[in-house]
């Protein structure tokens, strides 16, 4: 009798030591990171530079992530510099390292109107010569990474606010049907990767979302391949509401496309002003992302491609540098040292 009293009480023991020890684990550095704690990928953006000269960069990357973007190798102006001239040193380098490390590769991203390069703003060209061009490109790439790369963002950013198709080159000179075709060559350069379309504030703007559903499910009934959406969240602690996000992800879901939240990061100062930073100012952003988690949690297993940060610190993320301006919107500060996020997306996984 008395045994069995000391067993339950040491058992009960055990679970509480070891509930408060996950977060104090984790606080020591232990070899345990978040995508241990996740039953879907957690990824980040990965930067070359940073990667081959920076040790807590790299181990870091090892440690908690299980999915990785590049965030501007497999970019046009980087892969094809010039005409059907490849350049796979860089690419080559980062996705064997991270292979090594069974990690996941999401490839970002065959055909987008930024990062071009200047061959291609100024090739002249009939709409089938384009098209060739298109298909090329796409297609030497999808081979080459054929069962490296699980997915594809095949088309990034084609629409614009006002849900009418962004009048970028490709469309300019292949026609509206330049998407299509960039699912089709993909596809048949590589029937196992997974296809996605890949956007910017799906999360907060319905008309946006609603064109790009309704163009994708119109090319998935005709056959065409397309297996998901990548939302990318470049979100603020302004807007929007967790609310908004969460029927963003229900509209994706009822439509059969898998999501990605693609380049995930949180603005703590969107209007650029002059900031204090204060605990509560990392306490609201942990919030958001606590909220984002949790609903993403709430959607389908096989709907849940994962959740990609778009960058590791707060140092080097993009949004410093694009819009000139004081913010941090990352897992990590400028030291590599976890921020309130982190700790909040630890526990919600
Ligand atoms: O390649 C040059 C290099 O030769 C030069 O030495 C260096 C000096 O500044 O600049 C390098 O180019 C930079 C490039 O990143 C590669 O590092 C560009 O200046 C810089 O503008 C470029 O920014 C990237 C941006 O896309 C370009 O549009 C960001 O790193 C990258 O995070 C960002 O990522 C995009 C996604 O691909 C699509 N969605 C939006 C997201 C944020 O803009």
């Amino acid at each position: 009798m008395l045994k069995t009293k000391f067993t339950i009480n040491l058992t009960f023991l055990v679970i509480l030591i070891s509930g408060c020890q996950r977060e104090e684990n984790y606080i020591t550095n232990s070899s345990i990171g978040l995508f241990s704690y996740s039953s879907y990928p957690i990824g980040t953006a990965i930067d070359i530079n940073e990667l081959e000269s920076n040790a807590i960069y790299k181990s870091i990357s090892l440690k908690e992530f299980n999915s990785i973007t590049p965030e501007n190798i497999f970019k046009a102006e980087a892969l094809q510099p010039k005409p059907l001239t490849f350049n796979w040193t860089e690419a080559d380098s980062l996705v064997s390292f991270f292979l090594t490390y069974n990690k996941r590769i999401h490839g970002h991203t065959l055909i987008w109107h930024n990062q071009l390069p200047q061959w291609i703003i100024d090739y002249q060209g009939s709409p089938y010569e384009w098209e060739q061009l298109m298909k090329v490109h796409i297609q030497t790439i999808v081979k080459h990474f054929k069962n490296k790369v699980t997915a594809w963002d095949v088309v990034n950013e084609a629409f614009n606010e006002d849900g009418t198709l962004r009048n970028t080159i490709w469309k300019q000179k292949i026609g509206v049907g330049y998407i299509e075709k960039a699912f089709l060559f993909a596809n048949e350069a590589n029937p196992n990767a997974l296809l996605f379309y890949n956007d910017y504030n799906l999360e907060s703007n319905p008309i946006k979302r609603n064109s790009v559903l309704s163009l994708l499910k119109n090319l998935r009934n005709r056959g065409v391949k397309v297996d998901g959406i990548g939302v990318q969240m470049h979100v603020s602690t302004y807007y929007p509401e967790p609310t908004q996000i969460a029927i963003a992800f229900q509209e994706i879901i009822a439509d059969k496309f898998k999501i990605h939240l693609s380049e995930l990061d949180i603005s703590v100062n969107p209007l650029g002003k002059n900031i204090i930073l204060s605990e509560s100012l990392f306490n609201e952003q942990a919030n958001l992302l606590g909220s984002i988690v949790l609903n993403y949690n709430q959607i389908p297993k096989q709907y849940q491609y994962g959740i990609t940060f778009w960058g590791i610190s707060d140092k080097n993320s993009w949004i410093r540098s694009f819009y000139n301006r004081e913010d941090y919107p990352l897992l990590y500060d400028d030291n590599y040292m976890p921020k309130p996020c982190y700790y909040k997306i630890f526990k919600v996984l």
